[in-house]
């Protein structure tokens, strides 16, 4: 497979065990978490990754480990070291090592891990079919604006949807629907995409953000206001934003069909807009590291 792992300050593998049973990533969750693509490796909206991270960090007080040109640095040396072409790479930071106490040091040393992963982006035939929903309560902490390792809620709630023979949950709270176990959700209502606000009810999504760009440039109509769970049966289109999905269109939740059954035209003008944003924001990255 040959996947590299980087870990603080240094390239090895991921078959080498690296990490302290008391790192406090693994005792309390106390580590946030980025995943970002590459194609034809190069690193996808790298930038706006990097962004996010050093939010986050910065939220929960966690001391980043590098600077823009750095983080940069380091990303582009793990994909040269890996021997496939398309894949992502997943960076973890966490406070760091220490005796285990709920109180942490100040200013401990953190922790860093970056490897590459082989994935399988969805194909052609995915992308136009593409995915079923369930709902399911929003179990998850009152902070999900932070990308933080504490997965375990979105993880029963996704293992649920597959049991119940669906893709994705989407995470209901107070009759609003959030958004996915590991996505945004939008829904496209009389030529109007709507998604839910930024707020700390949900993740800033990286896709997201570039989704809610590239329609406003494209004169596409954007509401950002919450979304009721009743309105989901009078909504045309549907569909969920991530780095491993992109845009990926909704044919149904909890068994009721979206619209016709098929990818709407507002979903599908928005994947092309992405796949050309992908390309054209890959060329800047490349260029900018190379100097
Ligand atoms: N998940 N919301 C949640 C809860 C997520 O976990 C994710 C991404 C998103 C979409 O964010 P982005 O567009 O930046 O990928 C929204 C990643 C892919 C994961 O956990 O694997």
């Amino acid at each position: 497979m040959n996947d590299v792992l980087y870990f603080n300050g240094r390239f090895t593998t991921t078959a080498e065990r690296v990490l302290g049973v008391e790192d406090r990533g693994f005792q309390f969750g106390d580590a946030l978490y980025e995943v970002f693509k590459f194609s034809g490796r190069k690193a996808i909206f790298l930038a706006d990754h990097y962004r996010r991270l050093e939010r986050g960090l910065a939220e929960v007080e966690i001391r980043s480990p590098w600077d823009e040109s750095r983080f940069f640095a380091v990303m582009r040396e793990l994909i040269e070291r890996t021997a496939f072409d398309d894949g992502i790479v997943y960076i973890q930071i966490s406070r760091g090592e220490a005796e285990r106490k709920h109180f942490f040091p100040e200013n401990l040393e953190p922790t860093v891990v970056a490897y590459s992963r082989a994935f399988q982006f969805p194909d052609a035939a995915k992308k136009e079919n593409g995915i079923r929903l369930i709902t399911a309560p929003d179990l998850r902490w009152k902070r999900c604006d932070v990308k933080s390792v504490n997965l375990l809620a979105n993880a029963l709630s996704k293992k649920k949807a597959q049991r119940a023979g669906a893709d994705e949950v989407l995470l209901v709270d107070d009759g609003i629907v959030r958004e996915g176990g590991s996505s945004n959700f939008f829904v496209v209502r009389d030529g109007e995409v709507i998604t839910h606000p930024l707020d700390e009810h949900i993740l800033p999504g990286v896709v997201r953000g570039r989704a809610i760009g590239l329609a406003e440039q494209a004169g596409i109509r954007i509401d950002q206001r919450p979304i009721a769970v009743d309105e989901l049966i009078e909504i045309d289109e549907a569909f969920i934003t991530s780095t491993t999905m992109g845009v990926m269109p909704v044919s149904a939740i909890d068994g009721h069909v979206i619209g016709t059954g098929v990818r709407g035209a507002v979903t599908s003008r928005l994947q092309r807009l992405l796949d050309a944003d992908e390309v054209a924001d890959a060329a800047v990255t490349q260029a900018s590291s190379a100097v």
